[in-house]
């Protein structure tokens, strides 16, 4: 199983998340310090210096992503979009977040006034996460707690499906799917001979959306 680890920082989250020791496991992050002991801590891992929102890495490229509380430091809406685009369509995640008592509690240990005033623009971020799941980039500081909704608008938005959570700790823990069970599919089967037995059955999926309504005029009148 192919693994990126989102936010890897000195590489902890496959430790945290339990992953199976065969996984390969691919860490990115923007401190290069934390880089330098990741590759100390776990010189099996591939790590690599690069931003969440602008990864190197081909479509559908990994089975899993994750992210232990790193996701809470970066535009999510963004983020979600690239982590999307790297997962199959059978992927999964597994994000730890910051719950609004995490923020909170680092508010209350603020005493000086610019981080105070730092924490005061997290809290405001958080709220409207959890109204619109989306967040506010001021000069790339996008910081802001999550709740259970706000995540949840976000990864629905982005087409993510099958979200649930649980909580461990102070930690809030995310899972979802990359299949977009969501978007509701219809089969339409065009009347065509019967194929041979090995022959795949002619088949087009479209959006409900994209189904051609009767006109009006055309409709029966009983
Ligand atoms: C609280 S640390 C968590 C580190 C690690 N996941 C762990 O479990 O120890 C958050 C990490 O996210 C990284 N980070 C923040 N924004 C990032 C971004 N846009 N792209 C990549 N990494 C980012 C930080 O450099 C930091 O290492």
């Amino acid at each position: 199983m192919r693994v990126l680890d989102l936010g890897c920082g000195t590489g902890q989250a496959p430790k945290h998340f339990r992953l199976p020791e065969k996984c390969e496991v691919h860490g990115i992050d923007l401190d290069q310090q934390s880089l330098e002991q990741a590759r100390i801590n776990y010189p099996n891992a591939m790590i690599a210096l690069v931003a969440a929102r602008n990864s190197p890495y081909d479509n559908g490229f990994f089975d899993q992503v994750i992210a232990n509380v790193s996701l809470p430091y970066m535009n999510i809406p963004k983020t979600l979009r690239e982590v999307h685009r790297v997962l199959k369509p059978s992927g999964t995640v597994i994000f730890a977040l910051h719950p609004p008592s995490f923020t909170w509690s680092e508010l209350k240990k603020t005493r000086r006034l610019r981080p105070l005033v730092y924490r005061a623009f997290v809290i405001l971020n958080g709220i409207y996460f959890h109204v619109t799941g989306r967040v506010l980039d001021l000069f790339g500081k996008a910081e802001s707690f999550q709740t259970e909704r706000g995540i949840k608008i976000a990864m629905q938005r982005t087409g993510f499906s099958e979200i649930g959570f649980e909580r461990n700790g102070p930690r809030c823990i995310v899972r979802g799917s990359a299949y977009a069970a969501n978007i509701e599919t219809s089969v339409l089967c065009y009347n065509v001979p019967c194929p041979s037995i090995n022959e795949p059955i002619p088949f087009v999926i479209m959006p409900k959306k994209c189904r051609k309504r009767t006109p009006r005029s055309h409709r029966r009148s009983d």
